[in-house]
């Protein structure tokens, strides 16, 4: 039978349970959230259950990612149903700390992943991906995990946590989980919640077309035309604006120009009030 789900809310407590695993020899995985869990998160547990004997599930909305007061204060919070989901997962650990066990008075540290932390999200959502590598870079270290797993949903977070792991030779191995998706395209997000009814009839025009640049891109059409296309398709289904659309290179995030190797098509776009993201492998 599965153990019941502890919760722990400070540093010292999360570290006397993952203390006595490793006393036991058992290895140790974390799954990183901001909670408002969905099914893309519960196939991250899945796969956090799969690779190790222990599984931390951290929830922190944190502070130090969002750009805006407004979209933090938005932010979806569901701590109930969330440790309700969580329960029947056989999920060892909830790590759920105040903000002030993340960051205490004081706190002068960040952690910044040059190049990678530039462009697409990195643009638009200044100061972002540093709160990112912060907190991640603190997740890890509080934990201590042997592994942690990531949506690839994120793909650019995920390309600066594996960097920043590497860089900062933190010993937990980063795995990246395929974005799971509804039955009409739309990737999961806890920002989907946030949809009007009409928007929501709206929202997976952003996956359709990004789908179809990417079969034009690999038969070989010019990327600047197939992009520019895209954009159009998606703002003529009723999205308000197009932030970017590029084609990368998947690990390096260079720009990309034409397809000569593998690539991948990522956006963010606004929805009404809501700012989607999307990313595919071409
Ligand atoms: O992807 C997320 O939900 C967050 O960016 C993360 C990795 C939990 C850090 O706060």
């Amino acid at each position: 039978m599965m153990g019941e789900m502890q919760v722990a809310r400070s540093v010292a407590d999360l570290r006397g349970h993952v203390a006595g695993w490793r006393g036991r020899g058992e290895t140790v995985a974390v799954v990183p959230t901001m909670g408002a869990l969905h099914a893309g998160h519960l196939s991250l547990v899945e796969a956090a259950r799969a690779a190790c004997d222990r599984v931390i599930v951290t929830l922190f909305v944190n502070p130090r990612q969002f750009d805006n007061a407004e979209d933090l204060a938005n932010y979806p919070r569901h701590e109930d149903s969330d440790r309700a989901i969580l329960g029947p997962r056989g999920v060892d650990l909830l790590f759920m700390p105040p903000v002030d066990e993340v960051y205490p008075q004081g706190f002068a540290t960040s952690v910044k992943v040059e190049g990678l932390s530039r462009g697409m999200c990195g643009d638009f959502r200044p100061g972002h991906f540093d709160g990112v590598a912060t907190v991640v870079a603190k997740l890890l270290l509080m934990t201590g995990a042997d592994r942690a797993f990531f949506g690839e949903k994120d793909w650019q977070q995920l390309q600066i946590v594996r960097r920043m792991v590497a860089d900062l030779n933190i010993p937990t191995a980063i795995t990246g989980c395929p974005t799971l998706r509804e039955d009409d395209g739309l990737a999961l997000s806890s920002r989907n919640a946030r949809l009007s009814a009409e928007d929501r009839a709206i929202a997976p025009a952003l996956h359709r077309a990004m789908a179809a640049a990417a079969q034009r891109l690999r038969a070989g059409e010019d990327a600047a035309q197939v992009l520019a296309q895209a954009r159009d398709q998606i703002t003529g289904a009723g999205f308000r604006q197009v932030e970017y659309l590029d084609l990368r290179d998947p690990e390096t995030l260079v720009p990309l120009d034409r397809l000569n190797g593998p690539a991948r098509l990522l956006a963010a776009a606004w929805l009404g009030p809501v700012r989607l993201i999307d990313n595919i492998a071409v």
